[in-house]
């Protein structure tokens, strides 16, 4: 079909397929800002001009452009860049994978005078997803840029809070400062800096024949039409590829997971599992050829039921080279993945001295993580013959692992490379496709490419694990906790990665709060079930045990008639305590009561009724505190090189993955300020396996509290060098000379610090480039800690439950980039208010998903979120770079028990099942 079209203002004229769509078009074109994260037109990120009107263009056939002139954001003009500017001094723009879908919607809205009302402005961009977000910060960025209409065509000033970031009032230069994301300008521009914008021309396709039963044996595979396919390279099945057993958990090794999954099984444990293989030249011929492999499967009975797991006589795992990973707590014969208890004090005895006791059961659902960007590698073998993966991963160093394992190679021959990554909130912290994309460029000698779609990505990768909980605490009538009792079941799902270390968080992140209590117990199983399996989820385990516990907590001071923050202050963990539950680690920062504190002030708590009566709808306030950690003590690593340039600036290495929180930005922030130069003279170098020096990678909040730590090793490290290399020169002692991040000096001597860095290359100066190391394990993981109080609205009629509302108060430590950390924060609640209300992983009785596409399964948009209120109470922690801990997963968990909460002030009915939907608060569980 031949159409003829302007494109960013080029006239084309082409022969295309007649089921070809604008997006393909575009993207072919070389204009990669054209985005998808859905198959179902619900997620904006397609958007383009199509004569000047905004389109959905994976939804416009290429028969309708014909004749039409299309603009996509690389060919937008300079009002681009003014928006772009408010986004990034927002931090708005994250992990960016949205952003250029955003910017075509705001600037076709703005074309259209469609007004600057915040109504107005939610209604238009409603279709525009971001899971990062939680929109408050492009809410802030689009008034600002909407605002020049009102200032002579000039950006208003940013209207700034004032944050307080350090807890003594310290000022800094570089950090503690709201600086603009280093890749800002590339992610709002569109630049192609993510996986599948990288990936060879002509690269091969592969997708993935995956079961239709939740429990099978696969009987025979007939490949023959398939190989007829036109296109289709090679087809693979389990009998064609190794066979050795790994995790795909991204852990440090030796992995706690077990070792229970190959590459391709004849065993199929879920609807989704991987069956076979096909590389094809194309998507079409690849997707055609999934279609005509014909799999024979003998059924087995399964297990969906994560209740039912334990002992049932249908066995998940009955291979015979099933193994343990470090921990061996798990036996597969009995379905179990792990079991665990830690007991503090004397429970019975503390129990007996209590007053009141309650005992409650709490269900927390699987959630998807959903982020934007999904699952993408593509591998290919260089002159050496060694693999390269490139991924769009949280964890490139235990990738190389992972791969070299599941292939058998040694991890000499595995390179892996991570690109700027489009969103991961611990999905990414799981392998994925790698292992396909890199076997079949291993079998046909060509660069291959695997990309999961949106459905791929719900349906055949990793969840939040669900978890049933149940919750004993006992008090007296004053309101002192005595006792806790928490025991949690969690459903690993059909693979037992993070299995182990998710369950240990329910309790380990959630009984350290009410450190007081006499005696407290934590016990846990983990089953598996013929489901897909979990994962690694932001907040880990501290998000279930957190609705557990802070909604006994709820319902304790109901019962006991105390107000609910009262009754929290009574019993709050205080610096200086040991951490019972937690490793028995030394807690040296903690400003949580403040925090609770300040967040009842933000919200007006005293005196203020818990429910009121609105007529139509009731309203209801409700709180929840938490805690999280920094890093996993005595196990993450982080290794850092910087090395001096000439000129006199600073390439940063890192193997720290920034998944789009702005990591490299805020560990260029702490170098520069160690260094005492300003942070655009620091180049972070992202992270490639063969360059980079080793870290665990992006998860258990680590970034800022590990890397950060080895960041100001490596800074040390390099100023001794530079005085050291100035001594040689002037032949005078090292401890004479100083450095103040322009000069060194020592008495009549002084120069540049870009003066030296140019000696060292022109006149051949021993011992060449300058590079200072610094590594960073920790004994303790210093918890960040957060309140949160919710208020909500509740339809009478319709059950509909409307989050109003949000005070959030943080304490982090130093906050080393405010405006990252607010939007962090801000993001993190808006996916705890998804998992509050609306977002579940629901299942057929045969084990299919129902929820696989953001049709069916409801992560919020910006109708459904209120603009959050987020403050920071910064408390000084003395093993963090310069006093700082982390921020990227406490701040997820206290939506669900506060709206829980909240929900049962206005209406009486405590939902104690996630979500809390309409019909359980109108007709119950
Ligand atoms: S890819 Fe077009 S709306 Fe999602
Ligand atoms: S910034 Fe919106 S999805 Fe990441």
């Amino acid at each position: 079909m031949l159409v003829t079209l302007t494109l960013n203002g080029a006239r084309l004229s082409e022969d295309v397929r007649p089921d070809m769509t604008l997006f393909d078009f575009c993207r072919a074109h070389g204009y990669k800002s054209v985005k998808c994260a859905c198959e179902t037109s619900n997620c904006g990120l397609c958007t383009v001009l199509l004569d000047g009107e905004p389109v959905l263009s994976c939804s416009v056939l290429m028969a309708r452009a014909d004749g039409h002139d299309v603009t996509t954001l690389e060919g937008m003009g300079p009002e681009r860049e003014l928006l772009s500017q408010c986004l990034a001094e927002e931090g708005a723009e994250q992990c960016g994978f949205c952003a250029p879908g955003l910017e075509m919607a705001v600037l076709a809205m703005d074309a259209a005078h469609a007004g600057t009302d915040d109504e107005t402005i939610r209604r238009y961009l409603s279709g525009n997803l971001c899971r990062c977000s939680g929109y408050a910060s492009q809410m802030r960025a689009i008034r600002r840029f909407l605002a020049r209409h009102k200032n002579g065509g000039e950006l208003p000033p940013r209207d700034v809070p004032a944050d307080p970031t350090t807890q003594g009032g310290e000022k800094h230069e570089q950090v503690a400062r709201p600086v603009a994301k280093k890749d800002s300008g590339a992610l709002l521009a569109g630049k192609p800096v993510y996986t599948a914008d990288l990936a060879p021309e002509g690269a091969l396709v592969v997708k993935l024949v995956r079961s239709r039963h939740a429990n099978a044996l696969v009987t025979d595979i007939d490949k023959s039409r398939a190989l007829e396919v036109p296109g289709v390279v090679a087809v693979f099945g389990p009998d064609d590829v190794p066979h050795h057993r790994f995790t795909l958990a991204g852990q440090s090794f030796l992995e706690p997971s077990p070792y229970d999954t190959v590459i391709l099984d004849r065993h199929v444990r879920y609807v989704g599992d991987e069956v076979a293989m096909v590389v094809a030249e194309s998507e079409a011929a690849a997707a055609a050829g999934v279609r005509a492999v014909k799999v024979t499967y003998e059924q087995l009975p399964a297990v969906l039921d994560v209740e039912e797991a334990l002992d049932n006589e249908v066995v998940v795992h009955d291979e015979d080279d099933w193994k343990h990973g470090s921990d061996t707590t798990g036996d597969a014969a009995r379905n179990l993945v792990a079991h665990g208890e830690t007991v503090h004090g004397d429970l019975d005895a503390a129990f007996a001295a209590s007053d009141v006791v309650i005992e409650r059961t709490y269900r927390t659902q699987a959630t998807q993580q959903a982020m934007m960007e999904t699952f993408r590698s593509f591998a290919y073998t260089d002159a050496f013959g060694r693999l390269t993966v490139v991924s769009s991963t949280q964890v490139p160093f235990h990738i190389r692992r992972q791969v070299a394992t599941a292939l058998g190679l040694p991890k000499h021959q595995v390179r892996v490379i991570k690109p700027r990554v489009g969103g991961g909130f611990g999905a990414k912290q799981s392998g994925c496709n790698e292992a396909y994309a890199a076997l079949a460029a291993l079998k046909t000698g060509r660069p291959c490419i695997c990309s999961y779609t949106r459905e791929e990505t719900m349906s055949c990768s990793n969840t939040r694990h669900e978890m049933v909980m149940k919750v004993r605490v006992g008090a007296r009538r004053d309101g002192t906790i005595e006792a806790i009792d928490l025991y949690a079941l969690s459903n690993a799902g059909a693979y037992g990665y993070h299995g182990t270390t998710t369950v240990t968080l329910v309790g380990g992140k959630t009984l350290p709060i009410y450190n007081h209590a006499a005696a407290s117990r934590f016990a846990y199983d983990v089953v598996y079930t013929n489901t897909t399996p979990g994962g690694a989820y932001r907040g880990y385990g501290a998000t279930q045990g957190c609705f557990a516990v802070e909604s006994a907590i709820n319902e304790l001071a109901d019962e006991l008639g105390m107000d609910p923050c009262e009754l929290r202050l009574k019993n709050l963990v205080k610096p200086g305590e040991t951490l019972w539950q937690l490793g028995q680690e030394h807690l040296n920062s903690c400003r949580l009561d403040e925090c609770l504190e300040r967040a009842m002030d933000m919200v007006g708590w005293k005196g203020r009724p818990l429910s009121e009566d609105l007529g139509a709808r009731v309203r209801g306030i409700g709180v929840a505190l938490t805690m999280q950690g920094s890093g996993i003590s005595h196990l993450d690593i982080a290794n850092v090189d910087i090395r001096l340039e000439d000129d006199g600036f600073y390439v940063l290495s890192i193997g720290a993955t920034d998944v789009g929180t702005g990591a490299d930005t805020i560990l260029a922030q702490m170098a520069a300020e160690a260094l005492g130069c300003d942070v655009d003279r620091i180049v972070t170098k992202g992270v490639d396996t063969d360059t980079s020096p080793f870290d665990t990678g992006a998860y258990a909040s680590s970034g800022t509290y590990i890397t950060g730590g080895a960041v100001l090793r490596a800074a040390e490290d390099l100023i001794s060098k530079i005085r050291a290399q100035a001594a040689h020169v002037w032949g005078v002692e090292a401890g004479d000379v100083e450095f103040d991040g322009e000069c060194v000096r020592c008495g009549e001597n002084e120069m540049t610090v870009a003066a030296l860095a140019n000696q060292m290359i022109g006149f051949g100066l021993q011992p060449g480039m300058l590079e200072g190391h610094g590594s960073n394990t920790q004994p303790t993981s210093p918890p960040p800690y957060m309140a949160g109080i919710a208020e909500v609205e509740v339809d009478k009629a319709t059950g509909k439950v409307e989050v109003t509302d949000y005070a959030a108060v943080v304490d982090c430590g130093t906050v080393i980039n405010p405006a990252l950390a607010r939007v962090q924060a801000e993001g993190g609640i808006s996916q705890g208010i998804g998992m509050a209300l609306t977002e579940d992983v629901v299942r057929d009785e045969r084990g299919g998903l129902r929820t696989s596409n953001f049709m069916t399964y409801k992560v919020p948009t910006r109708m459904d979120v209120p603009e959050m209120r987020v403050e920071f109470m910064p408390s000084f922690e003395p093993t963090g770079p310069f006093g700082a801990k982390s921020i990227g997963e406490v701040v997820i968990n206290t939506p669900s028990p506060a709206v829980m909460s909240a929900v049962a002030h206005a209406t009486g009915r405590y939902v104690r099942s996630l979500p809390i939907t309409p019909s359980k608060v109108l007709l119950g569980e």
